[in-house]
């Protein structure tokens, strides 16, 4: 098949970076996880102490932001660079950043800011060899890439997904921050037009891989 775009959307812990990661190393993919995009953004912010509020500081940010930001490869890995420093996983989930992150993600201009460096991860995956890039966030099958070749939508129940978050060891208001993402008025939390749905409150993350496999394999055996 030639190269292709998966993208995976859903609510808070809804399993789509375990799973994307999975049908990443079973199809030699690019796996990209924008949510810490919009976490490092607001570790930015907040380590400046700009509020949302403040329009013009915020650009000013973005301008700067525009000469620190990059994305490079490790292992299957898109990471996430703020001038030389990889910003982990572990760092951007703390709970300052997860308080107040869906507010940040909330301000068009960042939303416009992420779009296209997003996007360019396709070029990114070329050029490495992978076979296609999977991008799971919040708004990737709706607007970063509407034509993209699979789009599944995660969902799980409020219960399963407290109880996953717990495991992980940390604290997480996913109530409230899918009430935000998926009301604002810019780019919010749907389920694409046409994506596949996949309840997976009662699925393994290897039955759910395997779902989203099948539907891929069946349309390249389609070919
Ligand atoms: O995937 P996550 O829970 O780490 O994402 C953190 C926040 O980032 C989420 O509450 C909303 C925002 N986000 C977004 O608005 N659009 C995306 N494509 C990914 C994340």
């Amino acid at each position: 098949m030639p190269f292709f775009i998966v993208t995976v959307d859903g609510g808070a812990a809804s399993g789509k970076s375990s799973t994307s990661k999975l049908l990443a190393s079973k199809l030699n993919l690019l796996y990209a996880g924008t949510g810490l995009y919009y976490r490092a953004l607001t570790r930015f912010f907040l380590d400046r102490k700009i509020s949302p509020d403040d329009k013009m500081a915020i650009a000013v940010g973005l301008n700067e932001l525009l000469f620190l930001i990059e994305v490079k490869v490790k292992g299957r890995e898109a990471v996430f660079f703020l001038g030389d420093k990889a910003m982990t996983e572990d760092e951007l989930k703390a709970d300052d950043i997860t308080k107040y992150v869906s507010t940040f993600a909330a301000i068009p201009e960042i939303r416009s800011f992420l779009k296209e460096f997003q996007r360019s991860h396709v070029d990114v995956a070329q050029r490495y060899g992978f076979n296609g890039l999977i991008m799971e966030g919040r708004d990737i099958g709706s607007v970063i890439f509407p034509l993209a070749e699979f789009r599944f939508f995660l969902e799980a129940s409020e219960e399963s997904r407290q109880q996953r978050r717990q495991k992980e060891g940390f604290s997480d208001s996913i109530h409230e921050r899918d009430l935000a993402d998926s009301t604002r008025s810019t780019a919010p939390l749907v389920c694409p037009d046409g994506a596949i749905r996949i309840d997976n409150s009662n699925k393994s993350l290897f039955e759910v891989a395997q779902a989203m496999l099948d539907v891929i394999q069946s349309t390249a055996d389609a070919k």
